[in-house]
């Protein structure tokens, strides 16, 4: 494709075309090297227009583009085929944040600002953005909207998708639609902006958002508690919101493996984390309430952890007792994904069910999936105040990693069979990508997948934007 390629430069500048194999090993494989590509080039447009042309260019020549921020998407929507005949935009240039607004609790920012930096401008306005994931150094905004990110503050404040009001997006043949709207209430017709979050791509290419911010919450109290039970995390919920309401912001769950990794992984790394309790429960949780200066959330959790334990939910409890001891249990929890790397490749999944069906999830899976693959390592840990847990496979230590791996899908359906079979989801937070397209498309019903295709082919016709993530190729 010399002339594409030549039309491309003229757009974007020759620096920005990248087609030499060692400027593209950052951009055609995911963080876990779960998911490998290899693109026709990776174009690194500046701005809107620019990213406009680069489309208007790859859809005249009828060739596929990959929309890629941060890259750390779980789901492999990032990462283009290995045919060598698509384009990888990743939008990694475009950084500016182009309005705060205090006020209006508003800010506008390109799509490839990196998460934590949109937290650091709403913080400049004394604001918050909320949005909370343990990739927040690196993901960007586009990719959040683009896979409708979740976190470990979705249950004050809901998923990416509660947090935008308004869109510009480049369609997928090149075109812009300006949504960039600000308003609250806006009921002239379809919501086309929430049409294109957890689209991933692949209904256009989102260049800016507009974004809602919210009050900080300075106050903060954090807590580390051993659990007796999956049954009593999930009870565990509402007493928790009995007494804290909607300074409840975060309610993880943790099992053994999983904290154990993380411990060992910290030792490695002399990343002096320590175990909080001396327990030897099997379950643990992380809960924290937040509020404005001066609100009273540490009573609040104390009267709360009291209650726990006065009921039997909650075996023993650590509370942060200063920003230091704070982090350090934060990092129990966000280290984990990182640390679960250290045992070879993982089968991930991602799934969700109603939070009263959550032991019997983890119950019976431990069950079958042992009968599958004796020895098997489960890492469980999630968002277990949305239903949401990261039911994880490790290999058995006499199993070498591919045949491990050649049992994924066997191994991937005894977890998602008995997810839907609980009214669940096999994908909570991380979207389909193309690990987990056809595999959704199966348990959707065709009256379901057809009207997914009916949106993909109105707004793109051709098949040319991320062709074969969230619905398998026909
Ligand atoms: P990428 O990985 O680059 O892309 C993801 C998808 O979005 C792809 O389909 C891509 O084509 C599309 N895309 C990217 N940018 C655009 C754009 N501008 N326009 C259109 N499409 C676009 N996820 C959670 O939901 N919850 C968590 O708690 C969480 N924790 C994580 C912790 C760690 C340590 C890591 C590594 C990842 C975690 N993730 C989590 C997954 C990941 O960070 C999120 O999915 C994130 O939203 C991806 O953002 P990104 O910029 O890296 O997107
Ligand atoms: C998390 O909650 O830590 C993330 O979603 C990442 C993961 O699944 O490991
Ligand atoms: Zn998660």
């Amino acid at each position: 494709m010399p002339d594409l390629l030549t039309d491309l430069r003229s757009v974007v500048g020759a620096d920005h075309v990248l087609t030499d194999p060692a400027d593209l090993a950052a951009y055609d494989t995911d963080w876990r090297g779960a998911y490998r590509g290899t693109p026709l080039a990776v174009v690194r447009p500046g701005s809107t227009a620019e990213v406009a042309a680069v489309v208007r260019l790859t859809h005249g020549a009828g060739v596929a583009v990959v929309p890629q921020g941060g890259n750390t998407g779980m789901s492999g929507g990032a990462v283009p085929s290995d045919d060598g005949s698509q384009v990888v935009v990743s939008l990694g240039r475009m950084r500016s944040v182009r309005e705060t607004d205090a006020v209006g609790g508003t800010i506008t920012v390109e799509a490839g600002c990196v998460l934590a930096d949109v937290h650091a401008a709403a913080a400049e306005v004394d604001r918050l953005f909320p949005l909370s994931l343990g990739s927040e150094g690196s993901c960007t905004i586009g990719g959040n909207i683009a896979t409708n990110a979740g976190g470990t503050a979705v249950l004050r404040y809901g998923m990416m998708r509660s947090q935008v009001l308004g869109l510009e997006v480049v369609l997928p043949d090149g075109r812009v639609w300006d949504g960039l709207r600000s308003l609250r209430k806006d009921n002239t017709g379809y919501d086309l902006t929430q049409l294109f979050i957890g689209a991933e791509g692949t209904l256009g290419i989102v260049t800016a958002a507009v974004l809602t911010l919210q009050p900080a919450t300075p106050a903060r109290a954090t807590a580390w508690v051993a659990l007796p039970s999956v049954t009593a995390a999930a009870s565990l919920l509402p007493l928790l919101r009995e007494y804290a309401a909607e300074r409840l912001t975060t309610w993880e769950l943790i099992a053994r493996p999983a904290l154990e990794l993380v411990l060992h992984s910290a030792k490695e790394t002399r990343a002096g984390l320590q175990d909080p309790l001396s327990s030897d429960a099997e379950w643990f949780g992380l809960i924290e309430l937040a509020g404005p200066a001066g609100a009273s959330v540490d009573d609040d959790l104390e009267r709360a952890l009291g209650a726990a334990v006065e009921a039997g939910l909650v075996l023993d409890a650590a509370v942060a007792g200063s920003p230091a001891q704070r982090a350090g249990l934060w990092s129990l929890r966000e280290r984990i994904s990182e640390a679960q790397e250290s045992l070879g490749p993982t089968i991930k999944h991602d799934v969700s069910v109603p939070i009263a069906s959550l032991d019997d999830l983890v119950t019976r899976l431990a069950a079958a999936l042992e009968g599958a693959v004796p020895g098997i390592r489960p890492v469980i840990y999630g968002h277990v105040g949305d239903g949401n847990l990261h039911y994880n496979l490790s290999r058995p230590e006499r199993l070498d990693g591919a045949a491990f791996m050649g049992r994924s899908d066997e191994l991937s359906r005894i977890v998602h069979d008995l997810t839907v079979e609980l009214g669940g989801s096999i994908s909570a937070e991380h979207g389909l990508g193309s690990g987990k397209a056809a595999a959704a498309a199966a348990y959707k019903s065709e009256v379901e997948v057809s009207l997914m295709r009916a949106v993909k082919q109105a707004l793109d016709p051709a098949g040319l934007m991320n062709p074969g993530k969230v619905l398998p190729l026909e």
